[in-house]
């Protein structure tokens, strides 16, 4: 066996997966709307509706009736809350790995986060959803983390039973789907990112998707200034709904790009998918290690692999011995690294949740009296133990597209060479 050596060799191009797409189609695309001069989405000299495509794309990829493009998936979660009702007295489930934008919608509607545990597949637990479920739960935020789902079939029967509204956080997992289905067409909402991480990019982006007449009006209207649109694109203050918008739409700049990348999310996912698995299966050969619960592998959009070792001690060990063999990516990258490390991924990272700060010098949600209820509720490490004790025993490696099957090989090597060095037989 031979023993991991520092090198200075980096194996693992940077994540951004959709970057490495942008090419002819995005330039001309792009190039069409400034020659047009109409980078407005709503109106102009010569719109060329980019958006307008674009959710057409998702409308019928996800059989859903509404699709609102917006600024970023923060937008579409700030969105989704309004549209959701979401306000002081009311709570909001959901996983402890998540995004700091899942906290931050809920507290700026005025509502109180409430967190979930995960279980080993990294996403909502199903049983501990249902113990914390109770009267003041407004929606469950179902963040389908690190590019797939868990069992995402479960989650829905449980808000059905509990007539609660199912939101699904879609940003990390465009393009997956779970048995044949889309993710994002399980909930009575669903958001997408299309920021530049994610599974395909416009830079900044983000979506909200639904079925109900309702919910679509209101999720127009907060999108934009409050109001409906007529068919020249102009506000309609007698439409369905009169009210205070966020005003977080997305340009036609943005959307011509994303158009031409919306063509090669299958491409993109299923190349992730392909090397995702190669390496699931080599790391899974490794004595003691686990690989992250997949309920459908062929469901998995790919940008992530997760690994469980034994011990926090392990864990920590094989990340420092093979990053240092070359499983990092450049400076700027995230590679290869202990899931207690992933930033505002995880819940007690957040200082701002963890002391509870307010969005505003009243301390509002948490000093409001409607939100009396939640004043002991922690968010402090310890509030989720199952989830803490994963996160420490797992690392993440990011996948993008460009990573060779030949470099897939190496990497597994590496970690069978550090494997061998920390003592796992
Ligand atoms: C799970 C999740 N939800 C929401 C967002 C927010 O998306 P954006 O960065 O486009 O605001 C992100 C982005 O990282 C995310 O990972």
């Amino acid at each position: 066996m031979t023993t991991p050596i520092a090198t200075e060799e980096v194996l693992l191009p940077y994540e951004w997966p959709g970057s490495y797409f942008i090419g002819e189609e995005e330039i001309e695309n792009v190039t069409k709307v400034l020659l047009a001069r109409s980078p407005y989405r709503y109106y102009g000299h010569d719109l060329q509706h980019f958006a307008d495509k674009v959710e057409d794309f998702y409308r019928k990829r996800l059989g859903r009736k509404y699709a609102t493009l917006v600024n970023s998936g923060t937008g579409a979660l700030s969105v989704a809350m309004a549209a959701a009702d979401v306000g002081p007295g009311d709570e909001v489930l959901m996983p402890g790995y998540f995004w700091v934008a899942c906290v931050s919608a809920v507290v700026r509607a005025g509502g109180i986060p409430r967190l979930v545990e995960i279980d080993d597949t990294f996403t909502m637990d199903p049983d501990d959803l249902e113990r914390k479920i109770s009267p003041r739960t407004k929606a469950v935020l179902l963040v389908h983390m690190s590019g797939a789902c868990g069992d995402v079939e479960r989650i829905v029967e449980i808000c059905r039973k509990h007539s609660v509204l199912l939101i699904e956080d879609t940003a990390q997992a465009n393009g997956a789907s779970f048995r044949g289905k889309p993710l994002g067409s399980f909930g009575d909402m669903a958001i997408y990112s299309f920021q530049y991480n994610k599974n395909v990019t416009a830079g900044e982006g983000g979506l909200v998707v639904c079925d109900k007449d309702e919910l679509g009006n209101r999720v127009f209207a907060y999108h934009d200034v409050g109001y409906a649109r007529n068919a020249a694109g102009r506000v309609d203050p007698h439409g369905p709904v009169q009210s205070w918008g966020q005003c977080v739409h997305m340009s036609e700049l943005s959307a011509a790009l994303l158009y031409a990348q919306v063509q090669k999310l299958d491409l993109i996912t299923g190349t992730m998918r392909a090397r995702n698995q190669r390496l699931y299966a080599g790391l899974s050969k490794i004595p003691g290690a686990k690989p992250r619960r997949i309920i459908d592998p062929a469901g998995d959009s790919g940008p992530f692999v997760i690994m469980t070792w034994p011990s926090g001690e392990i864990c920590a060990k094989m990340v420092e011995l093979t990053r240092a063999a070359g499983v990092r990516p450049g400076p700027d990258g995230i590679g290869n690294i202990r899931m207690t490390d992933w930033g505002m991924h995880i819940y007690y990272h957040n200082i701002s949740l963890v002391e509870k700060h307010g969005v505003n010098s009243a301390g509002r949600p948490w000093s409001d009296p409607l939100n009396e209820w939640a004043r002991d509720i922690s968010y402090a490490k310890g509030a989720l133990p199952r989830m803490d004790d994963l996160i420490e025993r797992s690392n993440l490696i990011t996948v993008p597209p460009q990573l060779s099957e030949q470099t897939c090989d190496r990497i597994i090597e590496i970690f069978h060479e550090a494997a061998a060095k920390v003592g796992l037989k």
